[in-house]
């Protein structure tokens, strides 16, 4: 049996259920980071499941993405591990290889260090840098842990991305004529390390473990906004993967267990429309708003 939920929702269920019930290949993009089984303290959720129990719940929960992802649809999935347990994200990532190919390995970096002396002369970097921001550790043994993956599935590892989307320009400008690749747009492949800083936030976090709203936006660009017509993400938190769909103008659905999480994302995605109301006509218009009827959220 199938139910056809409705767009731009975020539905309080276990995921499983959610899943289950969807329509086949009715996705375009699957965006997500599902619990690392690390003893995160979220809520409700219990991150501390028996290693083979885990997996086999990641390996049901990627078989139904399979199903719900339309052929030419791209799945990325966020793990990070941790010092006491390093291979959980590469232990995913060989459960879910038996259903999907694996296309790109990206690296989440979180904070980096550039010595100007590694940079070259073209640069107008004139210093030493260090940006982002990290979870320090006290430990001589264990350096900082500045990444995570992004595992980019795919049904047969063909899927063609809309790199220059999320590109970056070339710093010799002789270099849009010269490369035939370059479409004669000043944007070149970024690679698979992708620098994204957390989000800075004064109040108190609502949620242990959450990305950042660019994370999946940047994924969506790079799957191509254009041929993306929903977005799903099965572990929904607080709501980052629904706020960067209002932002891009994509529709989405997500589940989240936790209600209280899904309303704080309800929440975040009722201001990031409100936000939009007040930018500039010609912003909206480039961003591609074309789901909400955005009267409806101005303040009076
Ligand atoms: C790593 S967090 C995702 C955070 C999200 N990316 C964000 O930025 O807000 C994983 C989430 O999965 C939720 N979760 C755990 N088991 C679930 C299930 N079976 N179905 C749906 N959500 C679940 C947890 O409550 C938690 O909020």
């Amino acid at each position: 049996m199938t139910f056809n939920f409705e767009y731009n929702r975020i539905y309080d269920v276990d995921c499983i259920d959610g899943l289950s019930y969807m329509n086949p290949q009715e996705v375009d993009v699957i965006v997500t980071s599902p619990p690392y089984n690390l003893g995160i303290d979220y809520n409700q959720y219990d991150d501390n499941r028996p290693r083979d129990a885990y997996l086999d719940w990641i390996e049901q929960v990627a078989i139904l993405c399979k199903k719900v992802l339309k052929d030419d649809g791209s799945f990325f999935l966020n793990v990070g591990g941790s010092l006491k347990d390093p291979w959980i994200p590469l232990d995913i990532a060989q459960t879910i290889r038996k259903h999907f190919v694996l296309q790109n390995t990206i690296h989440w970096i979180k904070s980096i260090a550039i010595s100007h002396e590694d940079i070259g002369q073209s640069s107008n970097i004139s210093e030493d840098i260090a940006v982002g921001h990290y979870k320090p550790i006290n430990s001589l043994r264990f350096h900082h842990d500045c990444h995570e993956y992004i595992f980019h599935f795919t049904k047969k590892g063909d899927v063609g991305l809309d790199k220059t989307a999320i590109g970056v320009p070339y710093q010799d400008k002789a270099n849009i004529r010269r490369w035939k690749s370059a479409n004669k747009t000043d944007s070149r492949d970024r690679g698979n390390t992708w620098f994204i800083p957390y989000e800075t936030i004064r109040e108190s976090r609502p949620h242990p473990a959450v990305f950042p709203t660019k994370l999946p936006e940047m994924c969506i660009k790079d799957h191509g906004v254009a041929k993306t017509d929903l977005v799903l993400d099965p572990f929904m938190g607080i709501g980052s993967t629904a706020v960067a769909c209002v932002k891009l103008g994509v529709n989405y659905i997500g589940f989240e267990i936790d209600s209280e999480y899904a309303n704080i994302a309800e929440e975040r995605v009722l201001l990031e429309k409100e936000r939009l109301t007040f930018v500039d006509p010609k912003i909206k218009h480039a961003v591609g708003l074309k789901n909400y009827e955005l009267g409806s959220f101005i303040k009076i």
